[in-house]
């Protein structure tokens, strides 16, 4: 196993490409503190991870308040006994046009998904610097590299968190410490269920590989990512599209 006694801090576990990567990490030995909005959504992946075998934890933090992950960072590190791995994957849409996004629709997805991404970072930082080791894994999106009409608060987002993760890879490299970006397509999670049949058709028909990605598609790079075999590659962004932006 890659990352038997591993400590991994997973965000967005509950759901999607966050429980797909609780689930691969632990399947190679790695303990998992599996974060969503409360508890009980946390939680709802507990069996699962248990059952192969490692330690899971479900904490519920808000990732956009910075003194609720800090204090859930403090307790991972006394329950764990440290951090080796740090996936920021929550994320969330406020689709609409820019003529409509409200105010609201900006600031929450900019605290959500730029905001929440540096709480943890910085709360790790310390930790991972004293052990002179640590992975961060920052999930962004291709529509951070190219934008979407209807998704500019999105787009800035993720591109605002890439810019971020270099930064970061340049800043912490000295102390083993790596940071990489994914960039997933169209992948089948809650987050894509509302698309409609027509559109998703018509995105099927544009990717090279014919289909919609799945969390374990996005799963199986974070892994490579949280492991050994990557322990060269930092501030690097990794698309995983089936093609789409060949
Ligand atoms: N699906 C795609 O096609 C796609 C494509 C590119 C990038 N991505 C990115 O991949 C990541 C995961 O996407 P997904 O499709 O798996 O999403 P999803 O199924 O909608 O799940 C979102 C996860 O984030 C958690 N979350 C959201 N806001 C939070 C907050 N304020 N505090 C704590 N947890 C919060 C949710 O927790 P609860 O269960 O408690 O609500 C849930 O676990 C996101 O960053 C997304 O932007 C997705």
């Amino acid at each position: 196993m890659k990352l038997t006694n591993q400590t991994a801090i997973v965000t967005g576990a509950s759901r999607g490409i966050g429980k797909a990567i609780a689930l691969t990490l632990a399947r190679e030995g790695c303990n998992i503190a599996g974060v969503a909005r409360n508890e009980a959504s946390a939680d709802s992946v507990a069996e699962e991870v248990r059952a192969l075998g490692v330690k899971f934890t479900g904490y519920g933090v808000d990732i956009s308040s910075s003194s609720a992950v800090n204090e859930c960072v403090d307790r991972v590190q006394r329950e764990f006994g440290g951090i080796d791995i740090l996936i920021n994957n929550a994320g969330i849409t406020r689709d609409t046009l820019l003529m409509k996004m409200s105010d609201e629709d900006w600031t929450t997805v900019l605290q959500t998904n730029l905001n929440g991404a540096f709480n943890w970072t910085r709360a790790v930082t310390r930790p991972m610097m004293k052990a002179r080791k640590g992975k961060i894994i920052n999930v962004s999106s291709v529509i951070g590299l190219h934008g979407n009409a209807g998704q500019a608060n999105y787009a800035a987002a993720k591109a605002g968190l890439i810019g971020f993760s270099k930064s970061v890879a340049r800043e912490l490299a000295a102390r083993n410490i790596t940071c990489n970006v994914i960039c997933p397509g169209f992948i089948q999670t809650d987050m894509t269920s509302a698309l409609a049949e027509e559109l998703r058709q018509k995105l099927q028909d544009q990717i090279p590989l014919k289909r919609l990605g799945t969390a374990d598609d996005v799963a199986a790079l974070s892994l490579f990512l949280s492991g050994s075999g990557s322990d060269y590659i930092t501030g690097q962004i990794f698309t995983v599209d089936g093609g789409l932006f060949i």
